[in-house]
């Protein structure tokens, strides 16, 4: 069938037969929990139906605001951190050409992900003598990282262009009515799209959070959204099991002292994809001294680095790998007749059957040597497979905190790091 399918057939000769049926049906409750709206932090379970309702006069409206912006610049920085960033960042490089050098203007770069002055001040020259846009993203309005680059970018702009036209080149992603972002945003006059109270950050890639940087890289975000609302459909239900037996095999292993859980690509347009899965399950299941480390690795890249310990380290790790059936554009191996290299038994083939071979070799290596591995299928890297895995993603996600008894919806460890920083640099009380 075309569409997103997991494969987990090859955990089961780490778990036995009874383990998984006792996870599934936890899975089962778990997710009756988030749709009766009796799990830990329902308030936040907006995202659950939200590609099925996001109604079309709102893609459109989104569309429309990042056409304009596009016609006016040939550059859009979108500042965000976390779930106001990865998600952004992780369909346009799935979906954009790899190279940078092959991207249709407007060209799309990123601030406020990191506080490093460099980077910053290296953007802040190259914006300095071309027309540029900013896209400030921010539910709370107050992050740190993003609210600084957002000052800088913005006092550029204004300088270069005056507030009058600065202010028709700012869209501002925010909560609705609340917050210093919305309040700035009403001052100035920005064009403005809200983030659902409902829905948290690392939850909210459907909105115009992940949406509206896309439109504005030039990629049509209804592809996305009507993947996503597919999966939800199948899987709210229940027609489509994938969620909740990902949920089910990954809190079966993780219960066999398998505490580490690798995403594994083989193609670096899904590294940010990874990072994202990183984040959305890291700041979602660590809490209570609980949860699976999500790591992630590019293989094959990685393989020539943590291969060696994947193989033959700690065996408290498994897998799960991101297949992609089809790739876009068939690129062959050319013929070499000196053939120093030994490779002419490779001439003819196609790159993607080669590593789709490094593929199927490693994974059975790695189940050899112990590792776990489970595979998330995905028929092509597209629009609308994307949209499937996001959402599949969100849904997993949220059924395997109810399993592990956590809130996914909150992240109260996140403000340690901030109350230091900001004891140290002197902030008034
Ligand atoms: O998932 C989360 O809630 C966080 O990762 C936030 O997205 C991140 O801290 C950014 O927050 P804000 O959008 O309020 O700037």
């Amino acid at each position: 069938m075309n569409q997103l399918k997991l494969d987990y057939t090859a955990a089961l000769d780490f778990i036995t037969g009874d383990e998984i049926t006792a996870l599934k049906q936890e899975a089962t409750d778990a997710l009756a929990a988030l749709l009766d709206g009796t799990a830990r932090g329902n308030e936040y379970t907006g995202w659950l139906r939200l590609p099925d309702s996001i109604a079309r006069e709102n893609i459109q409206h989104l569309a429309a605001a990042a056409a304009a912006l596009r016609q006016r610049v040939d550059t859009v920085v979108i500042v965000g951190i976390g779930g106001s960033y990865l998600g952004a960042k992780a369909i346009i490089d799935a979906l954009s050409d790899p190279l940078d050098t092959l991207q249709q203007p407007p060209r799309v770069l990123f601030a406020g992900h990191h506080l490093d002055e460099e980077y910053h001040d290296a953007l802040l020259r190259h914006l300095q003598h071309r027309p540029f846009g900013i896209c400030v993203i921010s539910k709370s309005g107050t992050t740190t990282e993003p609210a600084i680059a957002f000052r800088l970018l913005r006092a550029l702009l204004e300088r270069q262009t005056g507030k009058t036209e600065a202010a028709r080149r700012v869209i501002a992603i925010t909560d609705e009515h609340r917050g210093a972002l919305r309040a700035l945003a009403t001052r100035e006059g920005y064009a403005t799209f809200a983030i659902p109270a409902d829905v948290g950050g690392r939850y909210s890639v459907l909105t115009p959070v992940g949406l509206l940087p896309v439109a504005l890289a030039g990629i049509d975000p209804v592809a996305i959204i009507n993947g996503a609302a597919a999966m939800q459909r199948r899987s709210l239900d229940g027609t489509d099991t994938a969620a909740l037996d990902y949920a089910a095999a990954r809190n079966a292993l993780y219960r066999k002292g398998y505490t580490t859980e690798i995403t594994v690509n083989y193609t670096p347009r899904l590294h940010y994809l990874v990072e994202w899965w990183k984040q959305l399950y890291g700041e979602s299941e660590g809490k209570q001294h609980r949860g699976i480390f999500p790591a992630g690795v590019d293989f094959t890249t990685d393989l020539h680095s943590l291969g060696q310990y994947i193989q033959e380290g700690r065996r408290d790790i498994f897998e799960t790998v991101i297949s992609v059936e089809h790739a876009s554009r068939p690129l062959l191996v050319p013929r070499d007749d000196e053939n120093l290299d030994n490779l002419n038994f490779l001439a003819g083939k196609r790159l993607d059957e080669i590593n789709k071979m490094a593929e199927r070799g490693t994974r059975a290596a790695h189940l050899s040597g112990g590792v776990p591995n489970l595979r998330v299928h995905l028929p092509a890297l597209a629009g609308h497979h994307l949209g499937e895995l996001l959402y599949f993603h969100e849904l997993a996600c949220g059924i395997s905190a109810g399993i592990l008894g956590v809130n996914a919806f909150d992240q109260p460890g996140v403000e340690a790091y901030k109350q230091n920083m900001f004891a140290l640099l002197g902030k008034p009380s």
